[in-house]
């Protein structure tokens, strides 16, 4: 039985509506194998408290990375960076990672052989336990968890976006370039708004107006031989934006990173989002505030194919990119 009161139902809106759609779900399999503090175990031996202070507040940092099959087997790819970017994420909320970045890039394989994955979707999550529910977190200690599963695309082959009213969360506020597990209900609420109102994902802008983000992705906009994309600084620096940007660099690009207002999205050919999940997806259209702009969502197809070469069964080049499980 719903506990809302009705009035509580009307100003949630988006929420209520939401629960009435019934989206595909994931549902997991209770025997998956997981990390979990110093061992491997089944997903419903997990044990995790339900005062958990990381459940409460929404205080864990964590990572999705992906893992491609490539010719020599699995690969992890740029696991490095994602490991860096957990421990930047931790440390800007004052979290000490009980393990050694070189452990978490050991245990991180692990878990995909112990599940006979080679392509997959990770995701670690550090978290405060269950010990202290006051906010701040001296009394709890650190958990370590790492989860995979095969997860295909995450996007439809193109997208139709909706500008969110909904802001990104602004530097102001919080560290809004760590991947901080409670910046997400500003994403869930944007993508289901999005959803709601017959979109497939949402576009955030700023506090200045600028645009910012996916609720889950970073956005690039394409003229010609031109990449132009929101400056670091209020987004989460992608590792997908970057791969993006090496790529397009190699192919002559110019990338112009700076502040885009949506005004100037009918200067734009083409628009993509990059992603660990989304990985590069082109864009059909974007709407903002009654106004369609419509994207050719062949261009900057030589950066898209080269990043799905990058990640395909056929590409040999296990150096660059992959950590072989
Ligand atoms: C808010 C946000 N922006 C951008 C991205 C894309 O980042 P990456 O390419 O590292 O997955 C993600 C996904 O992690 C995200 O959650």
């Amino acid at each position: 039985m719903r506990k809302w009161s009705t009035q509580s139902i009307q100003k949630q809106p988006v929420l209520e509506k939401i629960s009435s759609l019934g989206y595909d779900v994931i549902m997991f399999d209770e025997n998956l194998i997981i990390y979990l503090d110093g061992e491997f175990l089944k997903l419903k031996d997990s044990g995790i408290s339900p005062l958990t202070h990381s459940l409460h507040y929404g205080s864990g940092v964590f990572e999705g990375i992906r893992a491609y099959k490539i010719k020599k087997g699995g690969g992890v790819f740029k696991l490095q960076e994602h490991i860096d970017r957990l421990f930047y994420s931790a440390d800007s909320i004052g979290m000490k990672i009980p393990l050694k970045k070189e452990e978490l890039k050991k245990i991180i394989p692990e878990v995909l052989r112990k599940n006979n994955l080679e392509s997959a979707y990770i995701r670690p999550l550090i978290f405060f336990d269950g010990s202290s529910l006051g906010i701040d977190t001296k009394n709890n200690r650190v958990k370590v968890l790492v989860a995979a599963w095969a997860w295909g695309k995450y996007l439809a082959d193109a997208v139709r976006v909706q500008i969110s009213d909904f802001r990104r969360i602004s530097e102001k506020s919080t560290v809004c370039d760590a991947k901080i597990s409670g910046h997400y209900v500003n994403s869930l609420l944007a993508t289901s708004k999005a959803k709601v109102n017959g979109f497939d994902e949402a576009l955030l802008l700023d506090h200045q107006d600028n645009i910012a983000e996916g609720p889950g992705e970073n956005i690039f906009l394409v003229r010609e031989k031109e990449l132009h994309t929101p400056k670091t600084g209020k987004i989460l620096k992608g590792i997908t934006r970057e791969t993006v940007m090496e790529i397009a660099q190699k192919f002559g690009y110019e990338i112009f990173e700076r502040d885009i207002s949506p005004e100037e999205l009918e200067n734009f050919d083409g628009a993509f989002f990059s992603g660990t999940a989304a990985e590069v997806t082109p864009i059909s259209e974007i709407e903002f505030q009654g106004k369609i702009f419509s994207f050719d969502t062949d261009s900057a197809r030589d950066i898209r194919e080269e990043f799905f070469r990058i990640v395909g069964p056929e590409n040999e080049d296990s150096e660059n990119y992959f950590t072989l499980i």
